[in-house]
């Protein structure tokens, strides 16, 4: 039994000197000292040594227990260490390497041409305000003067939350009109920039979002000229003053008389012609359509508490991105919200 206690203390000490990593460290521990381990199967056999044998195997089996012990330990503080160091050199940071250069990204273009006409607008003393996205049907149709069953109710058209088609992602800015009105007397100025939702395909064209800049005039003799006036002076700070645009008779249940104001195609300079083939940006129209405006409806005055005897006034819903699009001649609006670099990176 000595001869095997002193065989088993050898291969123990050979082991762990040759073990490398903690976890042979553990498999060794579990095969010398552990419960079924070599060592207890020794002691195992100790029931059959005489009396006088069995202290002095017992003293030698708990030396060689201590002298495995021992060793345990200190090869654990050896591999120990040299993990550490094996690690620290793989992490270690050479702080001379030059860093990577940091890309800048710039204003959105179309951003940049929202803050231009915000600019002007706020010099021509406009009040800038915000509002909801969700909006209620009542605002965004119904005190618009859209009446019940209106084509512009349509669920083809637009995206209701709720089966009573209550709820909806506003399909225009105008409904600001009606909640700036609600809070402020005339003479009013007001511009609602903001995101609008249509169940549109997108297209050169038109995309299922967009901006509108809902603008909105009320005071005592507003006129038509006004509107002409104003929308004018704009498209020429935005566009410089030798830009071609045009004003079109159109219907919106909100405005009496109504009208859209188009410019002349950037693409195709008017001509609907492209290379001999129809000019996709306008489609072949030679005119893109900016805006739509008119005479604020008496109805709508009346639905927010203001006498349309005693006062009048203007409203338009600008397209952002068209406008965008003239200005820093881009023939696809789709490219706008693509958030390609290589298109970003030219404004
Ligand atoms: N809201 C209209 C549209 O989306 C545009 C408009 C705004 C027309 C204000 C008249 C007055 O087409």
């Amino acid at each position: 039994m000595k001869e095997q206690l002193e065989q088993i203390k050898q291969q123990a000490l050979c082991a762990l000197d040759a073990a490398a990593t903690p976890a042979d460290l553990e498999e060794l521990r579990v095969r010398y000292l552990g419960k079924k381990g070599e060592l207890t199967a020794v002691l195992k056999q100790m029931g059959s040594l005489s009396a006088e044998e069995r202290p002095v195997m017992g003293q030698v089996a708990n030396s060689v227990r201590a002298v495995i012990e021992e060793k345990l330990e200190s090869r654990k503080s050896e591999i120990g260490a040299a993990v550490l160091e094996a690690k620290l050199a793989s992490e270690a940071i050479d702080v001379t390497i030059p860093g990577e250069p940091v890309t800048m990204g710039h204003e959105h273009p179309m951003n940049q041409v929202l803050q231009q006409i915000k600019d002007i607008f706020v010099g021509m003393g406009y009040q800038i305000v915000d509002g909801p996205e969700i909006e209620l049907a009542d605002y965004n149709f119904t005190r618009l003067n859209i009446e019940e069953g209106h084509p512009s109710r349509d669920r083809s058209d637009t995206f209701y939350f709720d089966d009573e088609d209550k709820v909806l992602l506003r399909t225009q800015t105008s409904p600001m009109q009606i909640r700036y009105m609600e809070n402020h007397k005339p003479p009013l100025c007001m511009l609602a920039p903001g995101r609008v939702f249509r169940k549109d395909e997108a297209d050169a064209t038109h995309s299922p979002m967009f901006h509108q800049i809902e603008g909105l005039v009320v005071a005592e003799n507003i006129t038509m000229g006004d509107l002409k006036g104003a929308l004018i002076t704009i498209m020429h700070k935005i566009y410089g003053h030798d830009a071609n645009v045009r004003f079109r008779p159109h219907h919106f249940p909100f405005t009496e008389p109504s009208c859209e104001m188009d410019m002349q195609c950037h693409k195709c300079h008017g001509t609907g012609e492209v290379n001999g083939g129809v000019c996709s940006t306008c489609h072949g129209e030679g005119w893109i359509e900016l805006l739509g405006a008119g005479m604020v409806h008496p109805e709508v005055l009346r639905n927010c508490g203001i006498d349309p005897d005693k006062y009048s006034g203007f409203a338009f819903g600008i397209g952002l991105e068209r406008t965008a699009m003239g200005r820093l001649k881009i023939n696809d609006l789709r490219l706008i919200f693509d958030n390609d670099a290589r298109f970003l990176n030219q404004f």
